[in-house]
């Protein structure tokens, strides 16, 4: 029998991920076992994993154990062999072998999320690790992160919320990788024509503008020349399409 939901609709942001695990459900072969909610604070993305059966375990992770302990008492409802709960640091965690795990980490800047993933890559032996990456900022260096460690692009794109746009990386890590896909340091999902995607590259250009100003110039300035370049791309396929 369905249950009613224990939190409200999801946010743009949060529903695009959920969007890609409840599609990976559809495929066998792409659906995981385990999924982690790293960071994961008021847990809404979790509760609608758990409440949609998306997987046959979800884990909320977060280092505050109030929140851990606040939504122990909210998830009272829900079936207790369907989630787990850590009151710790994610970059702690360990992973069973033999098992599809997924780890969202999400709403955390850029150096929290490369610092959990670079334990756990470092401790983790088994063969299929998957990270849904959702940053609040620092993207750039998330992407400098990937690509250093040779980790496998599956699918990125840019989603809108309340006039701010996020940058989601789906990769892949482990031994067991089809055909390698390299993550781009800016990105291959712009779309010219998406006034949402012109508007966050002109705050991105404006952001490395004001930081090549400041301390760390030259390396400011080399992320700049790199999103302009993005930016006179959409502008002459504009220009080609009228
Ligand atoms: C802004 S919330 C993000 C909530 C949710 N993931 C989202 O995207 O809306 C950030 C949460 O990350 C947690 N956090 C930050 N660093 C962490 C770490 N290393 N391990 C576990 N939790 C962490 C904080 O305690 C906080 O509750």
């Amino acid at each position: 029998m369905p249950i009613d939901s224990l939190v409200g609709s999801l946010g743009a942001r949060l529903q695009s991920l959920f969007d890609l695990i409840e599609a990976a459900k559809q495929q066998p072969s792409n659906r995981y076992d385990r999924i982690w909610d790293c960071c994961c604070d008021h847990g809404y993305l979790g509760i609608k994993i758990v409440e949609a059966e998306l997987c046959d375990k979800l884990i909320f992770v977060d280092q505050v154990p109030h929140i851990i302990q606040w939504l122990e008492s909210k998830l009272e409802m829900l079936p207790k062999e369907r989630f787990g709960l850590i009151a710790g640091d994610a970059a702690d965690l360990v992973f069973e072998q033999g098992q599809r795990h997924l780890i969202i980490l999400a709403g955390v800047g850029g150096s929290t999320v490369t610092t959990i993933m670079g334990a756990i890559l470092k401790t983790y032996v088994g063969d299929s690790i998957d990270f849904l990456l959702c940053p609040a900022n620092g993207v750039f260096g998330v992407r400098e992160y990937l690509i250093e460690e040779r980790v496998s692009l599956k699918d990125e794109w840019i989603v809108s919320e309340k006039g701010r746009q996020y940058e989601v990386l789906h990769v892949s890590a482990g031994m067991e990788i089809d055909g390698h896909v390299k993550v781009s340091s800016v990105g291959n999902m712009w779309d010219v024509n998406d006034q949402e995607h012109q508007a966050y590259l002109k705050k991105i250009i404006a952001h490395y503008q004001r930081a090549a100003l400041g301390g760390d110039a030259e390396r400011s300035k080399m992320i700049l020349e790199v999103y302009r370049g993005i930016y006179e791309h959409c502008e002459h396929g504009l220009r080609s399409m009228e």
